[in-house]
Order: C-alpha cells, then structure tokens, then sequence
C-alpha cells in the first residue's frame, strides 16, 4: 500500500461533495490510512481569510485575475502549512477542491488561458499533483436544483447556468485527457450507488478495502 496518497474531490455545485467526503474519508480510516481532510479555498487561517474575500458579495466584482492570483495564494499556504507536512509525514490527504477546480472555474467558467493557470501551479506546487480525482459529475441542471435548495448562494452559485455548463465541460474535458489520474462519477444515481462505486475505485486505486 503507497504510504502517502494525495486524493482530491471535485465537481460542480450540488454534486453531493459533502456527503460523499464524509463517506471516503471513512472508508480511507478503515482501511487503516491517518486521514487529513481539507479543502479549497480555504484549509489554513489565512485560507478561510481569504475564502471569505473570494465567495463574499461585497466583492462581486471582483477582476478575474484577483480571483486566480487569491485561489493560489491560499493555496501557497494550504500548501506549506497543511498539505506538504501532511503528505511528508505519511499521511492521507483528502482535499474538497484543488487546482483542477481553477481549470475549471477561472479557466473554463471566467476563460482564463489554461497556460497563465499552469504557471502558477508549477510556482505553488512543484511536481506535486493529486494521485486520484474523483470527479462527481451530475447535469448542470440537477446540480443547481440541489444547490438552490440551500438558503444562501455564494458569489460563485450566484452565476448563471452556462458558466456551471463551461465549468462542468472543462472538468470532463480534463478527466479525458488524464484518464489514471481521474475517476468520473455519475452523481446522479442513488447514493448507495455513487457510495458502491467510490468504495470499489479506493479500494482499487488508494489499496482501500471498502467499508
Ligand atoms: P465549495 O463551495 O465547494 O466549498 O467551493 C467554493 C467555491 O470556490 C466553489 O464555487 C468553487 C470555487 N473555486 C474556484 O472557483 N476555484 C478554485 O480553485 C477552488 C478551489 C474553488
């Protein structure tokens, strides 16, 4: 079993993110792994500082290159406060978002050049990248129904459908083309389905045994 494992969630709003990291990061315990669950942006202080200014209204203006330059600056300090040492010490570190969420929504969703975003990804990260991605993926139309049923939407779930849809089209496209590295999932089957279908690829891909 690969001692250290860097595993990230991703998916569009109202994919079932919550519920389903609950359910990885205990059948991830079981199988005997120290888990560190985190998640983007945000992690550390200062990244929930930060994510504040990001999903806040009052900066609803806000320049698309603030948006990418305040995700990756969080990040920096995900990076050498949480997820370095983490990851140093052996441990599992299962992460709500990463950088393929600023492919997609400040690439795909604002159009961002995919180039500017590798940049900063290579200068905040290194080499390192998630070792499995578990992209939950559900129609833009059954994901905001889910989303809109919660009380207040953020400066992101205020957007409009065809943002979510580029969103959504840049993950999958990503997925296509990293085919190891990424797992999709049909969220929008029963949860004891999407549940069965996670435990069966940790326990293929993280040496998990399911729950
Ligand atoms: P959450 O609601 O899943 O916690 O994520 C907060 C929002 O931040 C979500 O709408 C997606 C957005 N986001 C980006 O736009 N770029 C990023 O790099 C990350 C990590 C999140």
């Amino acid at each position: 079993m690969k001692k250290h494992l860097f595993i990230t969630v991703e998916g569009i709003e109202g994919v079932g993110k919550s519920t389903n990291l609950a359910f990885i990061k205990s059948c991830l315990e079981t199988g005997g792994r120290e888990v560190v669950m985190t998640r983007e942006p945000g992690g550390t202080a200062l990244g929930e500082e930060i994510r504040e200014i990001l999903l806040a209204h009052r900066h609803a203006g806000m320049a698309d290159d603030t948006e990418l330059l305040l995700m990756f600056a969080a990040r920096a300090e995900h990076m050498s406060r949480v997820i370095g040492p983490a990851l140093a010490r052996g441990a599992t570190v299962l992460c709500d978002r990463f950088t393929d969420a600023t492919y997609a929504y400040q690439g795909g969703g604002r159009g961002i050049d995919s180039g500017r975003i590798a940049v900063l990804e290579d200068w905040v990260q290194g080499p390192l990248r998630p070792d499995l991605t578990l992209l939950l993926d559900v129609p833009v139309e059954i994901g905001l129904q889910r989303a809109g049923q919660r009380d207040t939407a953020d400066r992101f779930e205020k957007e409009q459908r065809e943002f979510f849809e580029r969103v959504r089209k840049c993950y999958l496209e990503r997925a296509a083309r990293e085919p190891r590295r990424f797992q999709v999932i049909d969220a929008s089957q029963p949860l004891s389905e999407v549940q069965a279908q996670i435990a069966g690829l940790l326990e293929r891909h993280a040496g998990v045994a399911g729950s």
